[in-house]
């Protein structure tokens, strides 16, 4: 972070200083993170109460849950070829758009049936955003500091989570649901307002070949000597790409691919949303006696969440990322070990709770903000959003999975045994990390799509 907040060259934007242009940029973008956060985590205080307005089932609760994870694959998957079309900023703006309507409505439905519908929109809303979001930060961000100005965006979906906590706790007392919901469109609004007044990414219209709003932009952006510089360099490596979906699966950007994918599922596979989807839960289980201890606990893990963001926003750019993924799996692989050794030798209470801070440390300074980091960092700009659009709908489909399965692999092998099945994939992951994923730390775009290309070369010469 002191990093973001060191003062930049002396040339001054609207009254701002560069830095603080970028950082303003990069912060109301980040509302699209805060929206996702938000809209996932709602539904956990929620469900306690519109679950007796339209008497659902179990089976009816878990749609009503589940939508919104449906509508997220949906929207990753078809927001990254959108925004590859359309632009960054026109698609962030309508998903602004969108989750203020949905959200409304979702308020406001009288059943069951209008009730999915709306979540299921949001859900869209929530699968463009989580990918629309670190790619335009990233596109628009100076290689120095991209890594702390994207995982803003991490920040913002854990101060999401933490606002839905307490809005849910806040409205609990009148059981009022709707409003739960309907909240939701104070930060879509503003998201909304913001993004008209920001810039479109100057790669995608130097991609789109308006050159000239292009070089405008990333003088908006604060880059007054650089501008025509980092232009060419986009120019140059944009007349090495065809832009066609295939190009992913040449040697090189193929490996880009499987580590894209490979991340984004590591990053639900290793449990996280267990914990914030499922922990009054846990913590019942692990013999936390009221709901009321459970809950203050769960706020106390929504915290360190956001505290240990913070963090991981100081060293993303100095220490670089894959010395955080190696820490922060190796972190998740150990305290999920003790966790599943709490239940198993019944060391219950402050024992599994001290478990899931240590847990969720590990999480937040690693595979929370890298993962989202990385996968807008790691593909060719002419089919960038298309191309997380594969490893963002993975994520949304591995959370999906993971989401439906837990309460089931609890029940099948019991609590013990399910923690440790996530501490096997930790480690899994952390080799993973280790022996796979290359340092993005520093580079610009252009020079880590380079790499990849070059890797390729050395591959075929071998060939
Ligand atoms: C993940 C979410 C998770 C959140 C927790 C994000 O990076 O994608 O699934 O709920 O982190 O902070």
């Amino acid at each position: 972070m002191s990093e973001l907040i060191a003062t930049g060259p002396p040339a001054r934007h609207g009254g701002l200083s560069p830095r603080a242009a970028v950082i303003l940029t990069a912060s109301i973008a980040a509302l699209g993170g805060l929206l996702f956060g938000y809209d996932t985590s709602v539904i956990s205080g929620a469900m306690l109460f519109f679950q007796h307005t339209f008497h659902l089932t179990d089976v009816q609760l878990e749609w009503a849950v589940s939508a919104v994870l449906l509508g997220a694959m949906a929207g990753s998957g078809a927001g990254g070829r959108l925004t590859d079309l359309w632009g960054r900023r026109p698609v962030l703006l309508a998903t602004g758009i969108g989750f203020g309507v949905f959200s409304v409505w979702t308020g406001l439905s009288t059943g069951l049936a209008t009730f999915v519908i709306a979540r299921f929109f949001v859900g869209c809303c929530i699968g463009v955003a989580s990918l629309v979001t670190p790619l335009y930060i990233s596109e628009m961000s100076p290689a120095k500091i991209r890594g702390a100005l994207v995982s803003l965006n991490q920040l913002a979906i854990t101060v999401g989570i933490g606002v839905a906590y307490i809005v849910d706790y806040a409205l609990s007392g009148a059981k009022d649901w709707r409003l739960m919901f309907i909240s939701a469109v104070i930060p879509a609004l503003v998201l909304v307002v913001g993004m008209i007044f920001l810039p479109e990414s100057p790669r995608w219209l130097a991609k789109s070949g308006r050159r000239d709003e292009a070089l405008a932009n990333f003088r908006r952006l604060g880059r007054e000597q650089e501008a025509q510089a980092e232009l060419a360099d986009v120019e140059r490596v944009l007349r090495e790409e065809t832009g066609k979906f295939r190009d992913l699966f040449r040697p090189g950007f193929r490996t880009a691919v499987w580590i894209g994918i490979g991340l984004a599922v590591l990053q639900q596979i290793t449990g996280i949303n267990t914990i914030i989807y499922y922990a009054p839960d846990i913590l019942t289980h692990a013999g936390y006696s009221s709901d009321k201890a459970a809950i203050l606990a769960t706020a106390i893990i929504g915290i360190v969440n956001i505290l240990t963001t913070v963090l991981a926003i100081v060293l993303v750019d100095r220490v670089g990322r894959k010395p955080l993924l190696i820490v922060g799996t190796a972190g998740m692989a150990a305290s999920l070990g003790y966790i599943g050794y709490a239940f198993a030798h019944h060391v219950m209470g402050t024992g599994v709770f001290i478990g899931v801070v240590i847990y969720i440390i590990f999480f937040a300074v690693s595979l929370g903000p890298v993962v989202w980091l990385m996968i807008a960092e790691i593909y060719p700009t002419k089919i960038r959003g298309a191309a997380m659009s594969l490893a963002t709908f993975c994520e949304w489909g591995a959370n999906f999975v993971v989401a439906v399965t837990f309460l089931s692999l609890l029940n099948a092998f019991g609590t013990a045994n399910t923690f440790w099945i996530f501490a096997v994939l930790s480690i899994l992951g952390l080799l993973f990390c280790w022996l796979i994923i290359p340092e993005t730390k520093g580079k610009s775009l252009e020079t880590i799509e380079e790499d990849f290309r070059r890797l390729g070369l050395g591959r075929g010469a071998r060939s």
